[in-house]
């Protein structure tokens, strides 16, 4: 069995997935849309049972929601109503286009190639309207779909370590991870994607909780196996990837049932056939945790990832004053979203940019995450257009809120070049880098320190998105070639890793 502590695997799973120009130009891979993977899990013989689909308007300012927490409080728990729009504001379907070969079904968060490879899982007590159960979420149907009778939650309390959050919680969402829905387009590098594509989803449903009041927290520490076992997915092709804790209760969940027998229930392929890319199952069980105890113990304990003081000129941020923030909702702001598909280069400005580092950076409630505020990633930028900042590539100093200038100049050609040769850095306004220093996150958290860190891109990244959008901004994720990346930021990254890129700026379709 792979060890957590060896983190050889992570190095060479990292590695053997960086994006260099040869690796693009030799890989022979093509898209076989005869063979395209199903947007969806199908369960046939299982009848979905809808959800409410009439929103709540919390009027929670999409701006408040996504750096806000709510703090534990007795008993706060969901009702289906507030399920139903916690599911519809991360994973719902928000709009659809056909295109010549079939239809899109864009949902509420960005996800690599709208491939939507991460389902959600609930395992709830009782709730008002919602029995407890094990339940799959159908997004086609916006229903669910009842895969177990009986509360469970404390196996997952088990498999967490008895993470205090979980085992508080009146509802777990799990979230899964399938290979092939995304590998099929990017093979071996969607591993990194579960965590990008988990993340921003997570930023949708963190926001989404803190605007109708209910605590929230991300859990990585569990045992993968009986995680996997609950769900009943076959972890050859679905693995289970965080889990977030929703509501608070003052008592301790019931005994878990004695036993969890697999319930074998039918699936629908989701293609033809599909391609193993056993350098991904490798990675996911070099990071799995085996018992209670190694849960227990892999949670917390962050180590710190502070920058060098400044030695460089400084621009300190300037967010909006109260009176210019923007006041739309979370969910107005969640159904406006869009990946940017063009940017227009016109300059946004220094409180614009300002207020969407600030807000998406004030902490994420995880289990790896001590205490709340710590941050794996770090962030450069590369500024095209920032009114009132000169041009060129920048650290960002998150506690002091100062952007420490690395090197000035006009670098549109230079960042196209660095998002895989793609227009959209080139005419951003700003180009946001997520680099981490991979050695101590690993060394702290064993390989599964690299889920984490993909994951804190993910939201963080989500959250952006969401900050640039309730500016009516625009924004997108963005690929990239790794090496390049820290290359233009040395000497400063030296030693880091590139994670996640998103270009933000004004959308070309807004433009006069
Ligand atoms: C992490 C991440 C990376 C992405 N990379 C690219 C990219 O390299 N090029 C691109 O055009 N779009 C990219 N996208 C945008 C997706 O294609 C887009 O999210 C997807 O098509 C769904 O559409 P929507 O975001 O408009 O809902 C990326 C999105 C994410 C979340």
């Amino acid at each position: 069995m792979p060890e957590n502590r060896d983190t050889e695997f992570a190095w060479k799973y990292h590695d053997a997935t960086k994006h260099s120009h040869s690796s693009v130009r030799t890989n022979p891979h093509f898209l076989d849309f005869a063979n395209q993977p199903l947007p969806f899990k199908i369960y046939p013989s299982l009848e979905p049972m809808r959800l409410p689909s009439e929103m709540r308007q919390t009027g929670v300012a999409a701006l408040s929601a996504i750096c806000d927490s709510v703090k534990n409080r007795t008993n706060a728990a969901p009702d289906l109503a507030a399920i139903a729009q916690l599911l519809y504001l991360s994973a719902g379907i928000t709009r659809q286009r056909k295109f010549s070969g079939g239809e899109i079904y864009f949902r509420a968060a960005a996800c690599t190639g709208a491939l939507y490879e991460v389902e959600l899982y609930l395992v709830c007590s009782g709730l008002s309207d919602l029995s407890a159960g094990v339940y799959h979420f159908a997004p086609a149907e916006f229903g669910l779909r009842k895969l177990r009778d009986g509360d469970y939650r404390s196996v997952l309390v088990e498999a967490a370590g008895n993470e205090s959050a979980i085992a508080r919680a009146r509802l777990i969402i799990v979230c899964t991870c399938t290979y092939w829905r995304n590998a099929w387009k990017y093979q071996d590098r969607t591993y990194r994607h579960f965590g990008w594509d988990n993340g921003t989803m997570l930023a949708n449903l963190l926001a989404a909780t803190t605007a109708l009041g209910l605590p929230a927290k991300v859990a990585c520490g569990f045992v993968d196996e009986t995680v996997n076992q609950l769900l009943d997915v076959d972890p050859q092709r679905e693995v289970a990837f965080s889990l977030v804790s929703v509501g608070h209760s003052s008592q301790d969940p019931p005994p878990s049932p004695v036993n969890v027998p697999a319930l074998g229930l039918e699936t629908v392929p989701l293609s033809r056939s599909e391609i193993d890319y056993p350098l991904m199952r490798e990675m996911h069980a070099a990071s799995s945790l085996h018992s209670r105890k190694e849960a227990s113990m892999w949670r917390a304990r962050t180590p710190l990832m502070n920058l060098p003081p400044p030695a460089a000129p400084v621009v300190q941020l300037q967010t909006l004053s109260d009176d210019e923030m923007p006041r739309d909702s979370i969910e107005q702001v969640i159904l406006r979203r869009g990946s940017s598909r063009k940017f227009a280069r016109t300059p946004i400005t220094l409180p614009q940019l300002s207020t969407m580092l600030h807000r998406a950076t004030r902490g994420v409630p995880a289990d790896f995450l001590d205490p709340m505020g710590t941050q794996l990633n770090h962030l450069y930028l590369i500024v095209n257009a920032v009114d009132g900042v000169e041009p060129g590539a920048y650290v960002f100093h998150c506690d002091s809120g100062l952007l420490e200038c690395l090197k000035q100049g006009n670098f549109r050609d230079q960042v196209g070049c660095l998002g895989l040769e793609q227009q959209l850095p080139a005419d951003a306004a700003v180009d946001i880098f997520f680099l981490a220093d991979l050695h101590p996150i690993l060394q702290r958290f064993g390989n599964r320190g690299y889920r984490a860190v993909q994951l804190e891109a993910g939201i963080l990244g989500g959250k952006l998105y969401l900050a640039a959008y309730a500016q009516r901004l625009g924004a997108t994720g963005l690929t990239f070639y790794d090496d390049d990346v820290i290359r233009f930021f040395s000497p400063h990254a030296e030693g880091k890793s590139a994670i996640f890129l998103v270009a933000v700026g004004n959308s070309a379709k807004h433009q006069p």
